[in-house]
């Protein structure tokens, strides 16, 4: 298909070249340049498809009203307050995370409250759909299930019939027949996004595309897709541990970095409403290395263990290995605690975990981080009672952090006692609480309070 009107696309990041190159200039990826054709055919207009006219804006609908739940409350939480009418939300995840649970959950939680919704499956067939809700236990009349790939039929079922709600499992698998590309190229994708864009306007219905995610973490294809849609989730976890989280990273229509918790279970997702108490259900008695900080996601606390080894290492460069934390930070961190508190991290390996799978990335656990490590190094226990929090600079000094208070009243919920915090939080936390706060300038002063003298 080598025509004029071709280019090459990166099938990463949707990097657009007229000539092929063995490694994608934008993001970096090698053998991702596909030759694909660019223009997108019959892009006639569908009937029924109204021409937009301005209008006043005093006159323009307010969406906020129209919302409707799905009644899953980690789920709407996300959304903004329910699903809002003409919306595109885009739901990315790796393969087996529990994407298509999830949105069957809902759509089926939809179905039970509001008029027929059609669940598209380009993946698996009615009959597999059918043997997953009943596992989930969401049989429902009103849940149709449709098994099509085509573009131009689904898009034509959803004009004549309307549903509210039209869920797409998954962008990978829709193709538009004109178009050539397999099924999932950057531009089938693209196409397919954007036509299911356009009856959403125009027809004031909602969908919801689920799209797989590539091991760069970009959602498979391109991350062009996200500036399309309206609304952009993630559904991320350790597929070794039940926890899932949904992560609003785009939302037109409601506030960012909100989470969801969710469990895997057998019987399907269920709701978690206070992760804090999951995350730190299995954590030990007076370990070396073990510190419990208050992160916030969002607008939302949350308590989480983090886990820290030092040992004398065997190589010549000593290795830095994290999960759920950053590396860049941990290095930082490293440097700090070397220089200026003499310890001797150079010859010795760090490992620092965040326990139960989660991502905590906010420097308001740097104070964490650094005092997991020192009571490993030290080899003297962190007192189990106390939730740390602050960020630290590169002094040394421990840092003010945002939202202090929604953080110490959870761990007061959680039943801590004490809780270490920058002292230049002290004077912005306005009520009383029933437990201790002991302000800390330097992250000295944070390990003294804190390590255990054996
Ligand atoms: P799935 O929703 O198919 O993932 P995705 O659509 O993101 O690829 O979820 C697959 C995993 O979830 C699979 O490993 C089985 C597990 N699972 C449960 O543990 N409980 C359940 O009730 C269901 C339906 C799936
Ligand atoms: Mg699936």
């Amino acid at each position: 298909m080598a025509t004029g009107k071709s280019r090459y696309i990166c099938q990463s990041c949707g990097y657009m070249t007229p000539k092929w190159l063995g490694k994608c200039p934008d993001c970096g990826q090698w053998n991702s340049l596909m030759e694909e054709q660019l223009e997108s055919p019959g892009s006639k207009k569908r009937a029924g498809e109204k021409a937009a006219a301005p209008i006043p804006i005093t006159q323009v609908k307010s969406e906020s009203q129209s919302r409707f739940p799905t009644g899953i409350g980690e789920f709407d939480r996300i959304l903004g307050g329910g699903v809002v009418p003409g919306s595109l939300v885009l739901v990315g995840g790796d393969p087996g995370i529990g994407k298509s649970t999830l949105l069957l959950q809902v759509a089926s939680k939809l179905s039970s409250h509001h008029k027929e919704i059609l669940y598209v499956s380009g993946e698996e067939s009615a009959a597999q759909t059918k043997q997953r809700a009943e596992r989930l236990g969401t049989l429902s009349q009103k849940l149709l299930v449709f098994t099509e790939v085509d573009l131009e039929k689904i898009l034509d079922y959803v004009e004549v019939t309307n549903p509210p709600v039209t869920i797409v499992d998954s962008i990978q698998t829709v193709y538009h027949p004109e178009l050539n590309g397999a099924p999932g190229s950057v531009s089938q994708i693209r196409e397919c996004t954007d036509r299911f864009m356009r009856l959403a306007k125009s027809r004031n219905v909602a969908f919801f595309l689920i799209g797989h995610v590539t091991k760069s973490g970009a959602i498979a294809g391109p991350r062009l897709l996200e500036h399309i849609v309206d609304t952009v989730l993630y559904f991320e976890g350790d597929r070794h541990h039940a926890f899932r989280i949904l992560r609003a990273v785009k939302n037109r229509f409601g506030p960012t970095n909100e989470i969801g918790v969710f469990e895997m279970s057998p019987r399907g997702l269920a709701e978690v409403s206070n992760p804090s108490k999951i995350f730190l259900a299995q954590r030990g008695e007076r370990l070396a290395g073990s510190v419990v900080v208050g992160s916030l996601e969002g607008t939302r606390p949350l308590l989480v263990e983090l886990q820290a080894l030092v040992s004398r290492s065997n190589y010549s460069m000593p290795q830095r290995v994290v999960t759920g934390v950053e590396y860049g930070r941990l290095v930082m961190l490293l440097a700090v605690l070397e220089k200026k508190y003499g310890m001797r991290l150079g010859t010795q390996d760090v490992f620092v975990n965040a326990v139960g799978g989660i991502k905590v990335d906010e420097p308001a656990a740097d104070l964490g981080i650094v005092a997991a490590i020192a009571s490993s190094y030290r080899d003297k226990p962190a007192n189990p009672d106390t939730v740390v929090i602050g960020e630290v600079g590169l002094g040394g000094e421990v840092r003010a952090v945002s939202q202090p208070e929604k953080r110490i009243k959870e761990a007061q919920k959680l039943g801590f006692k004490r809780c270490l915090i920058s002292a230049g939080n002290l004077s912005s936390l306005a009520k009383k609480v029933s437990l201790e706060i002991v302000g800390v300038k330097t992250v000295q002063q944070a390990l003294e309070s804190l390590l255990e003298a054996t």
